[in-house]
């Protein structure tokens, strides 16, 4: 095989605790992560030599700050594979979103290139790599629906939640820089509370909830600490908060690091109302009516 298309997901965090600041810069997570059925498309095409990069996204760099270049090159790096690929990325996901956009890119090249060099690495050996690029990465690579601790590399499958309905929105020109999010958060509170113990009595009913499938009980434990910087500092991100929850989401948050927002509906009709309302309230967002999704990255055949 010299080609493949692989199907890029989306993801979203049903769940966020920030637990403490590591020696190492960053922070020790307690996460749910759900991927989504928003895709970017990886093509990937064997050449002879070097790794080159085409995006139709203008605001995706096509040189070697983008993660899928980055991966191509650990890969090539660490088994010695001789070519080179060629990677063109059709960009859906937003960028700077709070929805691992350029983190799934990069799973789709781990996972395309393993088959097309054909290197036999399983899905952990993959994680491993993956988690030297991002915290992301390693989820993207499995996806569906898992518990996420350490810095968010150390994963977890839960049962996967079956096409619950959301509705996602982000305000077109605004991108959050995720450092300055984790950054904010930890400057805005006490040092005890960032080394004190996980307060597991949050997280528990919502692990209950996913076990039950119970779209209403998930809704109502969302919970992302991250809402504390970003929300105080962008009042567009709160409105939009207030009115998804005002419209008829069962209930609402932020991704990650925003500025993404979803809300959890009853259907996908009332998500595609919610949506269409939204848009014409306020033209600057960008929507979308989804459902959540059982694989992070898939081949197309
Ligand atoms: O791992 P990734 O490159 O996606 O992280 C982007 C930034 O987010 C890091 O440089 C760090 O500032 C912050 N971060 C963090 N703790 C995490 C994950 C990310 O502080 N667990």
């Amino acid at each position: 095989m010299q080609a493949c298309t692989l199907e890029a997901r989306a993801k979203i965090n049903l769940y966020l605790q920030i637990l403490g600041r590591r020696q190492d810069g960053y922070h020790d997570l307690t996460m749910i992560l759900q991927s989504i059925n928003l895709a970017d498309q990886v093509h990937l095409q064997l050449t002879d030599g070097g790794i080159h990069v085409e995006c139709d996204h203008p605001q995706v760099p096509t040189d070697s700050s983008n993660l899928a270049y980055r991966a191509a090159e650990l890969l090539q790096k660490t088994y010695h594979c001789p070519g080179g690929v060629e990677i063109q990325i059709r960009k859906r996901i937003p960028v700077a979103a709070g929805l691992a956009g350029g983190s799934t890119n990069a799973a789709a090249v781990l996972v395309g290139l393993n088959q097309l060099w054909g290197l036999g690495l399983t899905v952990g050996d993959l994680q491993v790599l993956a988690s030297q690029l991002g915290s992301d990465i390693p989820f993207c690579i499995s996806g569906g629906t898992q518990l996420a601790s350490g810095r968010g590399e150390i994963l977890e499958p839960l049962s996967d939640l079956q096409d619950i309905p959301l509705v996602l929105a982000k305000p077109k020109q605004l991108e959050v820089s995720t450092a300055w999010a984790y950054r904010t958060y930890s400057a805005s509170i006490p040092p005890s509370k960032l080394t004190s113990p996980p307060n597991t009595s949050l997280i528990q009913p919502m692990l209950t909830a996913i076990e039950q499938q119970s779209a209403p009980e998930i809704a109502r434990y969302l919970y992302n600490d991250l809402e504390l910087p970003v929300l105080s500092h962008h009042t567009v991100v709160a409105n939009l908060k207030q009115t998804l929850d005002q419209g008829g989401a069962l209930g609402s948050l932020m991704s990650g690091s925003g500025p993404s927002v979803f809300g959890i509906t009853t259907s996908i009709a009332a998500a595609e109302t919610i949506a269409t309302q939204l848009r014409h309230q306020d033209p600057s967002l960008e929507t979308w009516a989804i459902s959540t999704a059982p694989t992070g990255i898939s081949l197309q055949l």
